[in-house]
């Protein structure tokens, strides 16, 4: 049977650091509250020249590097973003055009959040088709452009950076095992980002029309633990297996209690969830990616591991794969 394997990961992060320390004195909020409230103590904020584009070019030459592909190998590019250079043209063909990928062809991807694993399901459907091709996906933020500094709700939870990882086909039973994707768009006002006023008078975000994220952030916390879990417990059914098959979760990291509560909802060993996000706080898309990079580079992953992804973002979607490493 043919499947999609992952063959390459990278990631590019800011060069800039800033602790909730350096958050208590531009809006009024605590390392304390932040730390005990999300597990973040940092996150990365992007300048010149750390554009969504040049983090998501940047993972992506590591991914490359590792794949041992060249751009010019790669057939498609999925960037997932929520806060892309521009809405027009994509950032994949920003991406495309940084790398020299000229024989690729290259699409953005929203699903918020989940992107990562909505992009990763595309790839495979595409990979499963033609198991020649070679594809990169790519989750890439600057959120720090995209949230309201006046806000302490939101401001403190996220950050900028991005992964990528490289797909191809092969005959082995490994690689993408199965995924499960879900959307509920009656939720959206839970959480929105408009990317200019919206167009729609029946669309105006709780809050006004300001181009940055707002949330109802307990909402949206139940909504993340109960989705995930009722996600991957449908995907382990399907597919034959138990939560103790699985050796890693690596999910989006949004906030370490909904990370802890989906653990012990799922019966899992705190130990085998995979995190990053005391470090880079919320990097949306580019989460699943840059936590699946650094474990892969920290010799965390090995041969024939099972994996588990798990994803919950605004619109809402959500959803969870298997990979067999
Ligand atoms: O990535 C997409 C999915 N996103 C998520 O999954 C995020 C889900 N939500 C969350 O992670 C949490 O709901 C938050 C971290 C956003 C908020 O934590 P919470 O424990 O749900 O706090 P809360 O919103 O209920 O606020 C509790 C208190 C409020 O004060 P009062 O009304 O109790 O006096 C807030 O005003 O904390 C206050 N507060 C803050 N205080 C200091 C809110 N933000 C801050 C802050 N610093 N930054």
């Amino acid at each position: 049977m043919n499947r999609a394997i992952i063959i390459g990961t990278g990631s590019c992060m800011p060069k800039r650091v800033v602790t909730n320390r350096d958050l208590e004195s531009m809006v009024d909020t605590s390392d304390e509250w932040i730390t005990t409230r999300t597990g973040i103590t940092a996150r990365r904020i992007a300048g010149p020249g750390e554009e969504t584009s040049r983090l998501g070019a940047g993972a992506a030459r590591e991914a490359l590097a590792m794949a041992g592909v060249t751009a010019e190998e790669l057939d498609l590019i999925i960037v997932c973003s929520i806060s892309p250079d521009m809405v027009m043209p994509s950032c994949a063909c920003l991406v495309q055009k940084q790398l020299g990928a000229l024989n690729a062809f290259a699409f953005d991807l929203n699903a918020a959040c989940s992107g990562f694993l909505y992009a990763l399901d595309v790839a495979e459907k595409y990979i499963r088709a033609t198991p020649d091709m070679k594809v990169l996906v790519v989750g890439a933020e600057n959120l720090s452009s995209r949230v309201n500094w006046q806000d302490r709700s939101t401001c403190v939870l996220f950050g900028d950076g991005a992964g990528a990882c490289v797909l191809t086909g092969t005959s082995e039973d490994r690689g993408i095992l199965a995924s499960r994707l879900y959307s509920d768009g009656r939720l959206w006002r839970l959480l929105s980002l408009n990317g200019a006023p919206s167009l729609n008078p029946d669309l105006e975000s709780p809050g006004g029309n300001g181009t940055y994220i707002k949330m109802a952030g307990p909402d949206v916390f139940k909504h993340a633990v109960r989705s995930m879990e009722e996600a991957v417990l449908r995907l382990l059914d399907s597919e034959g297996r138990a939560i103790e098959d699985v050796r890693l979760l690596i999910p989006h990291q949004a906030n370490i209690r909904i990370l802890k509560s989906l653990a012990e909802r799922l019966g899992l060993p705190f130990e085998k969830v995979y995190t990053t996000i005391g470090k880079y706080g919320n990097t949306s898309a580019a989460s699943v990616p840059v936590a699946l990079d650094e474990a892969n580079r920290a010799g965390v992953l090995r041969r024939d591991d099972l994996l588990l992804f798990g994803v919950f973002g605004g619109g809402f979607t959500w959803g969870a794969a298997l990979v067999r490493w």
